[in-house]
């Protein structure tokens, strides 16, 4: 039997405006936030699909109206690269989004991708989220306000892919995760921080995306093993913003709002 996902959470829009849409969330929940927390704790995904969104954010009208000072920036996963590396997700920020704000470094948490022992990077990081968290954490993974999140075609996310060890990891916040499709480790936020978010946003573009995510959206058996699938976070179903493209293959019937 395949329940539908609660399609309020499934937002298509033409491929240009996709950006626009997620800016103006990413805003709503800025806000929303900042009126009770003293500052905006946000994961940014990787890859190419958030680029133009992150380009959006750095112009106006979310340039002005976001206030920088009051978020800082983490990352669900990195290549094992230096930071001036064209795989570099960092890179990727800086030049889509950090290089054009008023973000005081202190703000911008970074996977250090260029250490020559991926587990001890990741080891690292975990450090660092448990001093930048202190208390709060508690003994528990860190509550993000905001997780962005991609989607391979097979189904991964940060870097989780199908049949990887970090799948698997139950006690760790970070993990080095060797990907054999890519002879190579990946450092990536595990699943239980993924989970704990307070929100995840997946945004997803391009009809080589349509299938996964059918298969993932109608929680089919083979779609519901998928790593992107096992992102349920506990305060409530992810947020899919998706183009036209990826939707061409979802049913009337999930897709929610069309705008
Ligand atoms: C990465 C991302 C990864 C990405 C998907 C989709 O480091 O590549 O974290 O999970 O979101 O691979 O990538 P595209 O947006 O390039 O299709």
């Amino acid at each position: 039997m395949k329940s539908e996902p609660d399609e309020r959470h499934i937002i298509v829009t033409p491929t240009e405006r996709l950006a626009l849409e997620a800016a103006e969330r990413i805003a709503e929940a800025v806000d929303e936030t900042l009126q009770h927390k003293q500052i905006f704790r946000m994961v940014l995904a990787g890859g190419n699909t958030p680029k133009k969104l992150y380009q959006c954010l750095a112009e106006d009208p979310f340039r002005s109206v976001i206030p920088w000072r009051r978020i800082h920036f983490f990352w669900g996963d990195e290549r094992c690269v230096p930071p001036d590396h064209p795989e570099s997700n960092y890179r990727m920020v800086r030049e889509a989004l950090l290089d054009r704000l008023p973000v005081p470094d202190a703000n911008i948490h970074r996977m250090k991708g260029e250490d020559a022992d991926p587990p001890q990077a990741a080891r690292s990081y975990e450090a660092e989220l448990r001093r930048h968290f202190g208390q709060e954490a508690g003994q528990g993974p860190p509550k993000f306000d905001l997780i962005l999140l991609g989607l391979g075609t097979d189904g991964h996310t940060a870097s989780l892919f199908p049949d990887t060890p970090a799948l698997q990891e139950r006690r760790r916040w970070v993990v080095a995760n060797p990907v054999a499709k890519l002879k190579a480790q990946r450092l990536t936020l595990s699943l239980a921080v993924l989970n704990r978010a307070a929100r995840v946003f997946f945004l997803v573009s391009g009809a080589d995306k349509a299938t996964i995510l059918s298969q993932i959206l109608e929680r089919s058996p083979e779609g519901l093993r998928l790593p992107a699938a096992l992102i349920r976070p506990a305060d409530g179903p992810p947020l899919w913003l998706v183009d036209d493209d990826a939707a061409s293959r979802l049913r009337p019937s999930q897709t929610g709002e069309r705008l």
